[in-house]
């Protein structure tokens, strides 16, 4: 049999996967309208629709539109009055920005443990984690699929939290048929490159609360009140508006993202029963009540042991194959110094260890081919296995 592509065979995917962002004539049209209107800034009524169509979508009264999806989390921390002295429990396992924007505001992250399947924040953990100086926790709908809801919203309701869902991966996600961003007190979704719709940046927040509401869009707009003069300022505030260019793209993504969702949903369904037969690969558990899941990533527990081979190296041969992959954050965020080195000191948090060592990471933009061609990753996984004794040398190296 052929030589692995890492050691010069052919590749077991020669094709290209679908190309990440999409757009067609409506992202043009929408970006024409916006050249040729006289205003290109965020109070431009096309920033407006697409607040009001993200927040119907996502089934909130109300959404806000914002820089990016970091500074729509330290928004709607501001708007809460949260800061110095005050706790805020985050998983460790997420971008940095879920923790980040919490220092950010000069409060504290505190970091509770991930279930191990699902690479969720763990209810059970969250709750051990509350102190007096709790005020808020942010599950991270990781990946595109629901945080448990079940246990976090009545978790927070109990100890009078406020619940920030980060759902800079849950576009268009839903837990028992409610839309992520609904769920809690405030959604904070991100519109950055990678993420499943996309102006290239660009956030959004939703919310049903009419008070929170208001005091978020103070803030993203420089401490103004709602109905209040031009350069009276009663809050502190920053710029975080959206611009109108990325409102117009966003409003054409929108219409995309069910039928995208779609797609992904079929293409995960597909490597997941092709990955059942796989020793050493396991799909994580989808949880039933996340009905819709937007698999922002596909992600798999990779067992070194059963497999034989470095998770590193494998990541390299799967790449090489033709499949984009990688192995995710290199280590849990308390390890990340700019937060703070106490938390080096802090109790580890095993599951995040854990995913730390075994995840590998495919993209959304895979999961739009069609669900037939996730054949193509299961052959180049197994074509590994098959030929793992050429990647001894590899792994010696
Ligand atoms: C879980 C999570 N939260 C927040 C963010 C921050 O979003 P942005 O890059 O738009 O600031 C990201 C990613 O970029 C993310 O993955």
């Amino acid at each position: 049999m052929a030589a692995l592509a890492i050691n010069g065979g052919t590749p077991t995917r020669r094709r290209p996967w679908p190309r990440w962002p999409q757009w067609d004539s409506r992202e043009e049209q929408r970006l024409l309208d916006t050249l040729h209107g006289d205003d290109w800034g965020g109070f431009t009524p096309v920033v407006a629709e697409f607040e009001q169509a993200f927040a119907r979508h996502h089934g909130t009264a109300y959404g806000i539109a914002a820089v990016n999806g970091t500074q729509t989390l330290v928004a709607v921390l501001m708007a809460a009055g949260i800061g110095p002295g005050d706790e805020v429990i985050v998983p460790p396992y997420t971008f940095i920005a879920t923790a980040s924007a919490v220092r950010l505001v000069g409060a504290t992250p505190v970091f509770a443990d991930i279930e191990a399947d699902t690479y969720n924040l763990d209810p059970i953990a969250a709750e051990a984690a509350i102190t007096p100086r709790t005020r808020a926790i942010i599950p991270v709908h990781f990946a595109g699929q629901a945080a448990d809801m079940d246990r976090l919203v009545p978790l927070a309701r109990r100890h009078g939290l406020l619940l920030i869902e980060d759902a800079a991966h849950a576009h268009g996600a839903a837990w028992h048929g409610r839309m992520c961003g609904s769920l809690g007190d405030a959604g904070s979704f991100s519109f950055q490159s990678s993420k499943n719709m996309t102006a290239g940046e660009g956030g959004a927040l939703t919310t049903s609360d009419r008070d929170l509401a208001d005091a978020i869009r103070s803030r993203v707009n420089q401490g103004r009140a709602i109905h209040g003069a031009w350069y009276e300022h009663p809050n502190l505030g920053t710029n975080m508006r959206l611009s109108a260019w990325q409102a117009a793209v966003l409003l054409a993504q929108l219409e995309r993202l069910d039928d995208q969702t779609d797609r992904r949903m079929a293409s995960a369904r597909a490597l997941n029963s092709l990955f059942a037969e796989v020793e050493g690969i396991q799909p994580m558990r989808w949880d039933p009540r996340a009905d819709r899941h937007a698999f922002h990533l596909y992600m798999v527990r990779y067992d070194e042991r059963a497999f034989g081979v470095p998770r590193a190296v494998f990541q390299q041969a799967l790449a090489a194959e033709g499949i984009p992959c990688s192995t995710g954050y290199p280590f849990p965020l308390y390890r990340q110094e700019s937060l703070g080195p106490a938390f080096a000191r802090a109790a580890p948090c095993p599951n995040a260890e854990q995913a730390c060592r075994e995840a590998i990471w495919l993209p959304q933009s895979l999961l739009l081919a069609d669900p037939a061609e996730m054949e193509d990753v299961a052959a180049a996984v197994t074509r590994i296995r098959d030929h793992r004794h050429e990647l001894a040398r590899l792994a010696l190296e």
